[in-house]
């Protein structure tokens, strides 16, 4: 210890799950393990995916063409931005990454709430800047409490709509309400990862989900997010982006690992933009898990809070991380919200296959303590 500069000291890493085989060896378990930790799509990368990125196997040989020129066009077309309005990166992350190196100096601030998701402290410290997190006001953003935490030397905002770990969703105008007051200095990150699932839940309600896009083309200073990783199944490929106004983006660029995407993987999300079947699968999918994991949890007594993502929070009224153990004892690896995520008696389920779903809520009824009674 002491080597390393004090933010890098102070910086708590990113704890991963194990890997299911290695849970599997530890356990001494046999039979499936059903890995609902990380927000993963359960029904598997697209298939089309899977064929592009066979075929670019065949050119590993080569360092990939670094600016991923025919998905930034894909992306563009189909976003209504400039090209020079889009950085891809490996993850969503990596551009988080220089969101906070690119505008916070040392000792400025960074705003976002206590319980989001995880990176935006870690990046935050990465840039060695201060981090001012006001609690969540009935599980969601209090717009209001962030815009009052900004002050003179905050340059940016991390917002998740979807808020991942609770799954809350804001609306257009709550949203137009906060780009008003923010200062124009500030710039706001308005990370989409789940937006496939927000905008199917969205639509099933008859609202709006976001005006993010719109922001960009007006050149507000807006930063968002998008990924892969979720509805198109490519977390293991490692592909997002950023959507912002030009400016912003070059500056994105400067900092940017060079080929930090591979070739495979642009390969694979091309393809994966244009299987709309999976993604209808995929969309479907969640929808019927949530509302079936919902209603069980509900019968167990416990509330799933309403999600428009692929995931549930749930307070468990008990130590989550001891949930989280006993849960992985039955085969089926949840989230515990304990450390970082701020929330110890919380955890957080990825929803599943059917299957899965089934054997989560078994597991759930045999290791919860406040299980209602009469809900076997
Ligand atoms: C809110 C949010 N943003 C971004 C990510 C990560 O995305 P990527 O895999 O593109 O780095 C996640 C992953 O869980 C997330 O929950």
């Amino acid at each position: 210890m002491g080597l390393a500069r004090r933010n890098v000291e102070e910086i708590r890493p990113y704890v991963p799950g194990k890997p299911v085989e290695e849970v599997r060896r530890e356990l001494g378990l046999s039979g499936t393990i059903n890995k609902l930790a990380s927000t993963e799509n359960p029904l598997g990368p697209s298939p089309l995916a899977v064929k592009a990125m066979r075929k670019a196997v065949k050119n590993m040989n080569f360092y990939p063409e670094d600016g991923a020129y025919y998905l930034t066009q894909a992306l563009a077309r189909k976003h209504g931005v400039g090209e020079d309005q889009i950085l891809i990166a490996n993850g969503s992350v990596e551009v988080m990454y220089y969101i906070t190196t690119a505008f916070a100096n040392p000792g400025e601030s960074v705003v976002m709430s206590d319980q989001a998701f995880i990176l935006y402290k870690i990046v935050t410290k990465v840039a060695d800047a201060r981090q001012i997190a006001p609690p969540l006001r009935n599980h969601t953003h209090d717009l209001a409490a962030m815009v009052l935490s900004v002050e003179p030397d905050t340059k940016v905002v991390f917002i998740a709509n979807p808020n991942n770990p609770t799954g809350t969703l804001l609306s257009p105008p709550e949203l137009d309400r906060f780009m008003s007051k923010v200062p124009e200095h500030v710039c706001v990150v308005l990370d989409e990862a789940y937006c496939d699932f927000a905008e199917y839940f969205a639509r099933q309600r008859g609202v709006e989900y976001t005006h993010s896009l719109p922001y960009v083309r007006e050149g507000r200073n807006v930063v968002v997010l998008r990924t892969f990783s979720k509805a198109h199944g490519l977390a293991g490929a490692r592909i997002g982006y950023g959507i912002a106004p030009a400016e912003q983006i070059a500056y994105f660029a400067r900092l940017k690992t060079v080929f930090s995407v591979t070739a495979m993987a642009e390969a694979g999300a091309m393809a994966a933009m244009q299987d709309e079947q999976h993604i209808r699968r995929t969309l479907e999918n969640n929808a019927a898990g949530v509302e079936y994991l919902s209603k069980k949890i509900g019968e167990m007594g416990f509330r799933a809070l309403p999600t428009c993502a692929n995931f549930l929070y749930v307070e468990v009224g008990e130590d989550a991380a001891e949930v989280g153990r006993r849960m992985q004892d039955e085969g089926v690896i949840i989230r515990p919200l304990a450390g970082g995520w701020g929330a110890p008696q919380a955890i957080r389920v990825t929803v599943g296959t059917p299957e899965q779903n089934r054997r989560c809520v078994a597991a759930m009824r045999k290791v919860l303590e406040k299980v209602a009674v009469g809900s076997h």
